[in-house]
């Protein structure tokens, strides 16, 4: 009988985030993948949960480049593929797999395409949610994402500009996923509807580094990859 995959999300960054559920999965797994950007370089979902995995537990590093998904599908295709192969592979043994992913694996993760080549191969999938960055973003300075009737965006800065420039007019709450793949031009987009002071932006969420910034002009410079802006056109962000 084959084994079961699960796709576990880690939360953003603090292990204590974990849910006890996904505490209980990593427990029992007779195999956890990695996936990694670069080999031989653990990942940061496997640094969040390295603590919660036992000695007897087999960890596969596994090859996720990070290149861009509108100019380059094929090759991530090609590498997803390989890789659930290599997955499918492993569950024919009998052996339950548990696949890691930062936040949730249901949002903006490389998860989502390796779980929907098995699914159509009748390999059981169980995904176990995690707290994306975005929701801890506001727990952390205690704002709320929406409240009542309002609406929330959710868009990543890798999507055309037309689309962002759409949804930063439609919402008055908005989350920026991706933020560092062009934050100048988030920052020109701010500035043009006045939203220079009505945005936070947190990196490295709930990790040692982590950090807050408000000034538009910050935003403009180099800012890392694990970086969430929040936009609140009606809400006074006090840190
Ligand atoms: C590939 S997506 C993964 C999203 C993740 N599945 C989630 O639920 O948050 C990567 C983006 O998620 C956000 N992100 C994930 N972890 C983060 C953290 N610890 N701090 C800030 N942003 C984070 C950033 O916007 C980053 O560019």
């Amino acid at each position: 009988m084959k084994g079961i995959f699960y796709g576990l999300g880690v939360g953003p960054g603090d292990p204590d985030l974990l849910t006890v559920k996904a505490h209980k999965i990593l427990q029992s797994a007779d195999v956890i993948i990695t996936p990694t950007k670069k080999m031989g370089k653990p990942s940061i979902a496997y640094r969040i949960v390295e603590s919660h995995i036992t000695d007897h537990t087999r960890v596969v590093e596994m090859s996720f480049p990070m290149i861009s998904l509108s100019a380059e599908r094929e090759t991530l295709e090609k590498q997803w593929k390989e890789n659930a192969d290599e997955i499918e592979k492993i569950l024919e043994e009998g052996k339950s797999v548990v696949f890691l992913t930062l936040g949730d694996p249901m949002v903006f993760s490389t998860y989502s395409y390796v779980m929907e080549y098995l699914l159509e191969r009748g390999v059981e999938v169980v995904t176990l949610s995690g707290v994306p960055s975005f929701c801890n973003l506001a727990a952390q300075i205690n704002v709320p994402l929406t409240q009542g009737e309002e609406s929330l965006g959710i868009v990543a800065m890798t999507q055309p500009i037309e689309e962002i420039q759409q949804i930063l007019d439609a919402h008055r709450n908005i989350v920026i996923m991706k933020v560092s793949a062009d934050n100048k031009r988030l920052a020109e987009e701010l500035e043009k509807r006045g939203l220079e002071n009505s945005f936070v932006l947190v990196s490295n969420i709930g990790m040692e580094n982590q950090s807050m910034i408000r000034d538009i002009e910050v935003l403009k410079g180099d800012i890392p990859y694990l970086s969430t802006l929040l936009i609140k056109k009606d809400y006074d962000i006090t840190l």
